[in-house]
């Protein structure tokens, strides 16, 4: 028997893969060939982020929670007592159980993530860990608007949790708009805690999307095994690499899977071609200097209200309340 969980997760599973295919082939179109970040994270995608983040080069994870648990007692004070907490791309939920075992009397946890299985295992260990808590996870891409099942729970005040300078991963303008629709989702008196990578010399910055075991590479490489096994692709791993590059002038570290050779690759039953050193741009991490990054919070509605950085300033956790 199969059961509807299973139809819905096929179905589910579907959409995907012709939304990945979708972009894909829009993707490696363009004169300058970019995909959506989203595909870097499927279960082996997910895995090797967690590797990511135990690199020595990778500063953020370290630095975040750090903050979090220095700065637990103060976030939970100013967010005040059964909050409803909603994490967008929730992963592991790693830092969520940071952020939850400071606040008081939490309402419920609503993790929100396209990768199912990471999500499920993480609800299940934060059941275990936090028995009274509801956990209530949903699988959805949160790049586009999905219904966050919030009323289903009383609580004083939604928080919306935004760990990870995940919000890096978008440019400017669409930054705004997930912003503006966490305002919406966290609601009247709302408030945002959001991780925050602060702009730094370039060589860390650099070595942080570059690390010497070379797992930012497989993860970025991934993407290409992926095609391959969702898209009939027939690329060559072997004939890219993967670079990290500061841009300055955007503020931003770039992935790119870089062509060795002028070659033609076939995807999703289309032909592509690239010269020798042309790239396929993966990912994007901007870093925000405290001011830029109020200025853009404000355009989406929030207000700050707090923020906590290391000594060096590398990275900020930063609160806000919705206007
Ligand atoms: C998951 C978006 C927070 O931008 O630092 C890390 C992604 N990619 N190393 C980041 C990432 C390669 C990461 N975020």
């Amino acid at each position: 028997m199969i059961g509807t969980e299973t139809l819905e997760a096929g179905r589910e599973a579907r959409a995907d893969v012709a939304a990945f295919a979708a972009d894909v082939v829009s993707g490696l179109s363009r004169p300058r060939k970019a995909t959506s970040p989203k595909w870097l994270y499927d279960a082996r995608g997910s895995a090797l982020y967690e590797l990511i983040c135990d690199q020595p080069e990778y500063y953020p994870p370290r630095l975040e929670t750090e903050l979090l648990e220095r700065h637990g007692e103060d976030i939970a004070d100013a967010v005040g007592p059964e909050v409803l907490v909603f994490e967008y791309g929730a992963g592991t939920a790693r830092k969520a159980a940071l952020l939850l075992s400071a606040l008081r009397r939490p309402a419920a946890y609503v993790p929100v993530d396209i990768s199912r299985e990471p999500l499920l295992a993480a609800t299940e260990a934060l059941r275990a860990r936090f028995p009274r808590l509801p956990v209530r996870p949903v699988v959805a891409d949160f790049t586009a608007p999905f219904p966050l099942p919030a009323d289903d729970f009383a609580c004083r005040r939604r928080l919306a949790f935004f760990p990870g300078s995940t919000i890096g991963n978008f440019d400017p303008p669409d930054a705004v708009e997930l912003l503006r629709r966490m305002a919406h989702d966290a609601g009247r008196g709302g408030m945002l805690a959001i991780g925050v990578d602060l702009p730094k010399e370039e060589a860390p910055q650099v070595a942080a999307y570059d690390d010497a075991r070379g797992v930012t590479a497989a993860f970025d490489l991934n993407l290409l095994a992926r095609m391959n096994r969702e898209l009939h692709g027939d690329v060559r791993l072997s004939a890219f690499r993967h670079r990290a590059v500061w841009n300055e002038r955007l503020s931003r570290v770039e992935m790119h899977l870089e062509s060795l050779e002028q070659q033609v690759v076939h995807v999703a039953g289309r032909a592509f071609a690239f010269d020798a050193g042309e790239t396929l741009h993966t990912e994007s991490c901007y870093k925000w200097e405290p001011r830029a990054f109020d200025a853009l919070a404000a355009i989406a509605g929030w207000a700050p209200e707090a923020a906590w950085t290391d000594d060096r300033a590398w990275f900020a956790v930063r609160l806000y309340r919705a206007r």
